[in-house]
């Protein structure tokens, strides 16, 4: 099994909620699979640019004109998405860790995806729609927030966002664990639930280790 793991979260995994259920995640993982092949992607040490137009030509001026040839600063303004679009073409398994912030994914997260989503990276545009480039089957998401609400809630753009962005190159089996209530001003039952959430990040990890030796 060959997992990107990629993590939007500022904060060390001691402050963050998270960060810990990625700990406990990839801990059971490893311990059941010690053959997992890790690339650990942090967005806040290795942080994407904003989609700027030189990407923008880069990738999609294919599409629409095959005699297109980059301009010197469209070549290198696709640095960042090609060497990302290549970890992501190692892998068969993704795992998103990150906090909700305001009611979806931190905008670094965002950026990622802004970034390796593009056409002749991880997919293709034929008349069919988009085909996959890549080997991903299935993904996990490790998220937490300080409301009690989870996937599906009308407030939660977080998972609808991380659903519709890779359901469109194919990859509908999304997993999640999800410590929700760890606002402690407003619930006094955040640690209840973390624990649980912790509970569901190993059973997750167990699963998977279960299926990469079937
Ligand atoms: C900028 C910012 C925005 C936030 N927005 C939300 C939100 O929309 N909904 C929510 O439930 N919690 C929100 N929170 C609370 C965090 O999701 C919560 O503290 C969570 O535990 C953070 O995860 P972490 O411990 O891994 O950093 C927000 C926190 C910050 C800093």
């Amino acid at each position: 099994m060959n997992i990107l793991h990629v993590c939007a979260n500022p904060k060390s995994t001691e402050e963050s909620v998270s960060k810990q259920l990625a700990a406990r995640f990839f801990g059971k993982l490893m311990e059941l699979n010690p053959d997992v092949e890790l690339n650990n992607v942090d967005l806040y040490q290795d942080k994407p640019p904003y989609y700027s137009n030189d990407l923008y030509r880069r990738m999609w001026m294919p599409v629409f004109d095959e005699t297109y040839e980059p301009s010197k600063a469209e070549e290198a303004a696709a640095h960042y998405a090609t060497k990302q679009a290549e970890l992501f073409k190692t892998a068969d398994v993704l795992v998103l860790t990150m906090p909700m912030w305001n009611f979806s994914a931190p905008a670094v997260m965002k950026a990622w995806m802004d970034q390796i989503l593009a056409p002749g990276l991880v997919f293709e545009l034929t008349g069919d729609g988009p085909k996959p480039l890549h080997n991903i089957t299935t993904m996990v998401l490790l998220v937490a927030s300080g409301g009690i609400y989870k996937e599906d809630d009308e407030r939660d753009a977080l998972t609808r966002q991380v659903r519709s962005a890779f359901g469109f190159i194919d990859i509908s089996d999304l997993r999640i664990a999800w410590a929700d209530g760890q606002n402690p001003l407003f619930f006094n039952d955040g640690e209840i639930r973390r624990e649980m959430a912790f509970e569901a990040a190993e059973d997750l990890a167990e699963e998977l280790a279960e299926e990469s030796q079937e």
